[in-house]
């Protein structure tokens, strides 16, 4: 019988604090007829992460995750949700891709990306990286990414003429792409975020700028055709008047879930190519460091992303 390869992964051995992850050694996946298997070099912690490994929700939202994601611990033990990486083999029915193929993409609910190796469909959530783009770069891309496009398009702002748009958090993965989009829709943006964000977000091309630690953004006279929290830190309520008319608020921090498609990820490959989004590092560890990396994503005070390299 054939020995089985194996990998290294991060496992979260229990929900808690950064210390329960722990790399171990695992069986290297094998790809189904119609999966490639990747090779990851990069992968990012997210917000997200980091809310599993700690169960950090609040109230009856702490019993609904432990039922969908496992009691004491995530069934799915092997966190990370983004990767980019390089095509090693393929399954006999796959036509897409093949051998040594650059392709990044985010496996959602079904995680592990915090591995060396994953195998994943090919018609799934996966793209071709874009040609000028490293792979930190490439990952750094994706979460974000692909939640403001989905919040962007629900709010319909390409269908109309330099709306004007409000971000709130518009520093954090989430918020840092979103900002973008709007500008690359056209839109009028004024973005909410403290003076710390205050350069990054200039960065971006942006002048209309509230520093919440200075003035209080509900105050503002101005009407906006789409307010998006990118942080999940206020209410429709709060944000109310500040809407003109027909207005639509969203918030990623309520029941709305953004879903991930193929179709993003081409729109974010253009997009970087075309030099119309850029990729926001804030800081990047290496595999063993997965710790340290998720300490620092736990302050919620990153800007932008946080890589972890996983191979050279
Ligand atoms: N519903 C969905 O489908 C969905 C999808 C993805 C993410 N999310 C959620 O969206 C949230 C953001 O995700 P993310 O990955 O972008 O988080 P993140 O990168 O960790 O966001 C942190 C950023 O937010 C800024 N911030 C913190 N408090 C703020 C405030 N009161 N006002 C304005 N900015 C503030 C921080 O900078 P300063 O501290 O300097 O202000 C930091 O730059 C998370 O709660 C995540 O769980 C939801």
């Amino acid at each position: 019988m054939d020995k089985k390869e194996t990998m290294k992964a991060v496992i979260c051995t229990k929900y808690g604090l950064p210390e329960v992850l722990k790399i171990q050694v695992v069986d290297k996946p094998i790809p189904k007829d119609n999966e490639i298997l990747i090779k990851i070099v990069a992968t990012a912690v997210n917000s997200g992460d980091v809310r599993v490994r700690g169960l950090k929700v609040e109230g009856f939202m702490k019993i609904i995750m432990r039922l969908v994601l496992g009691f004491s611990k995530p069934r799915k033990s092997i966190l990370g949700t983004v990767y980019s990486g390089i095509v090693e083999s393929k399954g006999n029915k796959v036509s897409t891709f093949k051998e040594g193929d650059k392709v990044f993409g985010m496996t959602g609910f079904d995680f592990g990306t915090y591995a060396e190796y994953i195998a994943v469909k090919e018609n799934g959530n996966v793209a071709y990286m874009p040609e000028n783009a490293n792979f930190e770069e490439a990952v750094s891309l994706i979460f974000g990414g692909q939640t403001a496009i989905y919040f962007l398009e629900k709010s319909k702002i390409s269908e109309k003429l330099e709306p004007k748009v409000l971000i709130i958090g518009a520093t954090g993965s989430v918020g840092s792409a979103a900002t973008q989009m709007a500008k690359y829709y056209g839109s009028d943006v004024t973005v909410v975020c403290s003076s710390e964000g205050k350069f990054l977000v200039e960065s971006l091309g942006v002048s209309k700028i509230i520093l919440y630690d200075k003035e209080d953004f509900s105050k503002q006279n101005r009407k906006f055709d789409f307010i998006f929290d990118a942080v999940g830190k206020t209410s429709k309520k709060q944000c109310e008047k500040l809407l003109a008319k027909g207005g639509i608020y969203k918030t990623v921090g309520g029941l709305e879930y953004a879903s991930e498609s193929q179709k993003q990820l081409v729109l974010i490959k253009e997009l970087y190519e075309k030099g119309k989004l850029k990729a926001i590092i804030d800081k990047t560890f290496s595999f063993d460091k997965v710790v340290d990396a998720h300490k620092y994503v736990d302050t919620g005070r990153k800007k932008g992303n946080v890589i972890l390299k996983i191979n050279e």
